[in-house]
């Protein structure tokens, strides 16, 4: 882990006892500076270090906006103190607590130091600005040599437990960040099913693996993952369930989470291109690492539903026993499609998780999130992931998850005028779009899963866009963000 996360007291003596104090701060109407955080600790820092921050303020003349960072030496011959930290926090909402967190985070990122942070008031801007400090901080490489140093950061609260929260949902992001980070060499997916392992280990978690053989009736999977001569594909089953009240567990809701696992995606024999297309591609996996993650930040948060987690993890690799354009496979439950482009490969192993599902584990919830589509990004962007689903109170649902946790989502239109896009020649679906191939890709993916959900209460999430960043900006590294840890672990909590 490349951070450290605590809670401490509202109080002078823990904010003198770390390296640096950060404090937040706006630029009013008229021109004037002031503080957002606790008044009277804020008096007593200015105080014990004699010090007027208003004055340096006015001094430096900042704009005001969020993240804006200014770094002010102080010394007191009672303090391990040197530095306070002053940040904008722009309009002072939530987004602008996160950003202020990244910027006070990339201060100190690899650094062996101490900061207390008091932007932060409400239980809410305070586990946000906390789970940002996190991000912020986030490191990840194979260099060998002395290892980075380790941030720990004190976020200023009396309200412990709301800091226990940010610090499991922190931890289920890194968890994700680092198996997306992870290139794909060492990334099989076998290794993903031993991470999944791993993580339950010595937990409430119930881990199940299938391979080999027991694998023949996932056609889609095969399809894909037997292009990797080794080793093959795996479906990964991650369940949840609260320790306490185990009697009235099968009246709880079931929320059953499908994850694209594609652990490297060369797009097959339709070779993706031209190539810098294929490198980032071993991030392909970040919806099974997203609801991997999730599941451990609910075994530590307890929330009164029952979860399964469905990871559909294969390599889709050139090879002379990849699937060829043409092929007609048997998805699981007997559906035959027609694979017109084998670089649409995660709807052909996401089908099968949905069909599963339906058929054995009754969900009253069905969620599917995949980096399916390039089309999701030129629709989105990169700070919103397309939602998909017919059930508008879901739709608000996680409108509002995201929103709230900062996993933003954006609801998108299953067309039913384009479903004829998807009619095979020769087999019950194409599962691509041949007549108009390069539009609504994103909509005709997820108007081909729509088939394999049956009749559940059904949301896909393509999150092509917001799973990667190209730049270290804001609360993202380079590559993998871990999106959708903290929009499913939001809504699932709020069930
Ligand atoms: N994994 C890609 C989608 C993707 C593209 C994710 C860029 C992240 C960034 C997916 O398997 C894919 O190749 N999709 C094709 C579908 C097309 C062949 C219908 C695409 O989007 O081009
Ligand atoms: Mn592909
Ligand atoms: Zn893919």
């Amino acid at each position: 882990m490349s951070w450290k996360l605590k809670a401490a007291k509202v109080q002078l003596a823990p904010a003198l006892a770390a390296n640096s104090i950060a404090l937040g701060f706006i630029k009013n109407p008229d021109l004037t500076f002031s503080f957002v955080g606790p008044t009277q600790l804020i008096a007593e820092i200015q105080n014990h270090f004699e010090v007027e921050l208003v004055d340096e303020l006015t001094f430096f003349n900042p704009t005001g906006k969020a993240g804006e960072l200014f770094e002010i030496p102080v010394s007191a011959v009672d303090s391990k103190t040197d530095r306070i930290f002053l940040v904008g926090l722009g309009d002072s909402l939530t987004p602008a607590m996160r950003i202020a967190a990244t910027s006070i985070a990339r201060k100190v990122k690899g650094k062996n130091t101490t900061v207390y942070s008091a932007c932060a008031i409400t239980d809410r801007d305070v586990k946000a600005h906390a789970i940002a400090l996190t991000l912020g901080a986030y490191l990840w490489n194979l260099k060998t040599g002395d290892p980075a140093g380790v941030p720990t950061f004190l976020v200023a609260t009396n309200n412990k437990e709301n800091i226990n929260v940010a610090i499991s949902t922190a931890k289920a992001i890194t968890r994700a960040r680092d198996l997306v980070h992870t290139p794909s060499n060492i990334k099989t997916p076998a290794w993903m099913a031993t991470k999944a392992q791993e993580f339950a280990q010595g937990t409430g978690l119930k881990v199940k693996v299938l391979a080999g053989k027991d694998l023949v009736e996932f056609g889609g999977l095969c399809a894909v993952g037997n292009s990797s001569p080794k080793p093959g594909p795996r479906f990964i089953q991650i369940s949840y369930a609260p320790a306490k009240e185990k009697k009235v567990n099968n009246a709880l809701p079931h929320v059953v989470l499908v994850g694209k696992g594609i652990t490297f995606d060369t797009g097959g024999i339709n070779l993706k291109r031209p190539y810098d297309l294929m490198i980032p591609m071993k991030s392909d996996m970040s919806g099974a690492a997203a609801i991997l993650a999730t599941l451990t930040a609910l075994e530590e948060l307890q929330p009164n539903v029952r979860v399964t987690a469905l990871m559909m993890c294969a390599e889709n690799a050139i090879s002379g026993t990849a699937q060829r354009p043409s092929d007609v496979i048997k998805h699981y439950g007997g559906t035959t499609v027609e694979v017109a482009d084998t670089d649409a490969e995660g709807r052909l192993v996401l089908a099968d998780g949905l069909a599963y599902a339906d058929k054995n584990l009754d969900p009253d919830y069905l969620v599917d999130i995949a980096t399916l589509t390039g089309a999701a990004t030129v629709g989105l962007g990169k700070q919103y992931a397309a939602m998909y689903t017919r059930d508008e109170k879901l739709a608000r649902e996680f409108e509002s998850a995201g929103i709230t946790s900062g996993d933003r989502v954006w609801h998108m239109p299953l067309v039913d005028d384009y479903k004829d896009g998807l009619v095979s020649e020769v087999a019950d679906f194409n599962h691509i779009s041949r007549k108009i191939k390069y539009s609504a890709g994103s909509v005709m993916a997820a108007l081909f899963l729509e088939h394999f959900a049956g009749n559940r209460r059904w949301v896909h999430l393509d999150i092509a866009g917001p799973a990667r960043s190209e730049t270290d900006s804001g609360e993202n590294p380079k590559g993998g963000t871990g999106f959708g840890v903290r929009l499913l672990t939001e809504w699932i909590t709020n069930l």
